[in-house]
């Protein structure tokens, strides 16, 4: 059902004060293009919405918002090797990692990250060594300009660090409706990454490694039904090696991972660096066990994160010549 002037403070897990011009949940393909009828008649872009924990919303949203509320998962195909799953854009993230496992395995490792699995494709998730990239076999949704639905494999979404083509060209343009994962069938689990390197290999399950992925992330990361926040508010920066070489030399203790171009560097660490850590400006603060996390209490608007934001990345720059990209995406 159509409403005007909805609240939107609910649905966003840095909980920023913001209201829509319009609101609807739809269920079909066709329920979409009806709204999208609407949308145009009352001259409002069409916005969708996901699990709400990756986006900056504005106070007035003026658009027409509407959220997939569709959360089937249906088995493809399956062989010796894999299983290939469409699952609706509505599903929500964590659970179906924890259903995957009925039908294959990689997705482990992004246990407990919050949102939907139609908002996963779009930034890349990733956690612990594991992209969701990797486990995407095609993503299929409508595009709003052309009123075509597409579908793309996974060469054509670009998925690389925390981005695909669904960020870039058709960003705003195009509604995930479902996405199609191929899962081998086969558990091998990736432990390498601190801290499940601690892990025994030989005893690993998969339900297992999806209770030790939520627990580590329940001990760094605050639970956004408890204190607001997006996960990770800045990307790691990617620097040249020569550039990596130069701070790891004045900074041993810095955090560098090789990467095929260039260094990653962690953006936690240089923001903990900077003195952060914990400290609140109004009713927004860097985390104080996870400098990269940017928490919020109540009654904080976008501005307030802005200005924190603008704060971190000139502190940042200022000592360490690196500039920081913020992660989730302005929602306007
Ligand atoms: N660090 C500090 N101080 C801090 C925070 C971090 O010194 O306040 C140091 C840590 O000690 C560690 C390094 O920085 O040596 C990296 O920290 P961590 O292992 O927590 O990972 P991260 O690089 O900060 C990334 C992802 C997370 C993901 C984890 C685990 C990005 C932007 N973030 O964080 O993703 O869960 O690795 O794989 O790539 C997200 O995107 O929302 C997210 C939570």
């Amino acid at each position: 059902m159509l409403q005007q002037h909805f609240p939107l403070t609910d649905r966003n897990t840095l909980r920023l004060v913001s209201e829509a011009s319009a609101y609807a949940g739809f269920r079909s393909l066709a329920e979409l293009i009806q709204l999208q009828g609407y949308a145009t008649r009352a001259q409002l872009p069409l916005r969708v919405l996901g699990g709400g924990s990756n986006v900056l919303l504005s106070e007035k949203v003026n658009a027409l918002v509407v959220q997939s509320e569709s959360c089937r998962i249906q088995l493809v195909m399956q062989n010796d090797e894999v299983s290939l799953v469409d699952v609706d854009a509505g599903m929500n993230w964590h659970q179906w990692v924890e259903q995957s496992i009925a039908f294959g395995h990689g997705i482990e490792n992004l246990a407990l990250i919050p949102g939907t699995v139609g908002a996963a494709p779009v930034q890349n998730i990733g956690a612990y060594g594991v992209e969701v990239g990797e486990f995407i076999d095609s993503v299929t949704g409508y595009q709003l300009s052309t009123r075509q639905l597409r579908t793309f494999s996974a060469a054509e979404c670009r998925f690389g660090y925390r981005d695909s083509v669904f960020k870039r060209e058709l960003r705003n343009d195009f509604v995930i409706l479902r996405v199609r994962f191929r899962l081998p069938r086969r558990f091998s689990p990736v432990v390498s990454y601190a801290p499940l390197n601690s892990l025994n290999a030989a005893e690993i399950t998969p339900a297992s490694l999806i209770q030790a992925v939520t627990d580590i992330r329940m001990s760094k990361l605050p639970d956004p039904a408890n204190v607001p926040n997006a996960g990770s508010f800045f990307q790691n920066p990617v620097v040249s090696d020569e550039c990596a070489r130069q701070l790891a030399a004045r900074y041993p203790d810095l955090p560098v991972y090789a990467q095929p171009h260039g260094a990653k560097l962690a953006a936690g660490w240089l923001i903990d660096q900077c003195g952060f850590r914990g400290k609140p400006f109004g009713p927004v603060a860097m985390y104080e066990k996870q400098a990269l996390v940017l928490t919020t209490s109540a009654g904080a608007t976008l501005a307030d994160v802005r200005a924190l934001q603008k704060r971190v990345q000139d502190s940042v720059y200022e000592k360490f010549g690196v500039w920081l990209e913020p992660e989730p995406q302005l929602f306007a």
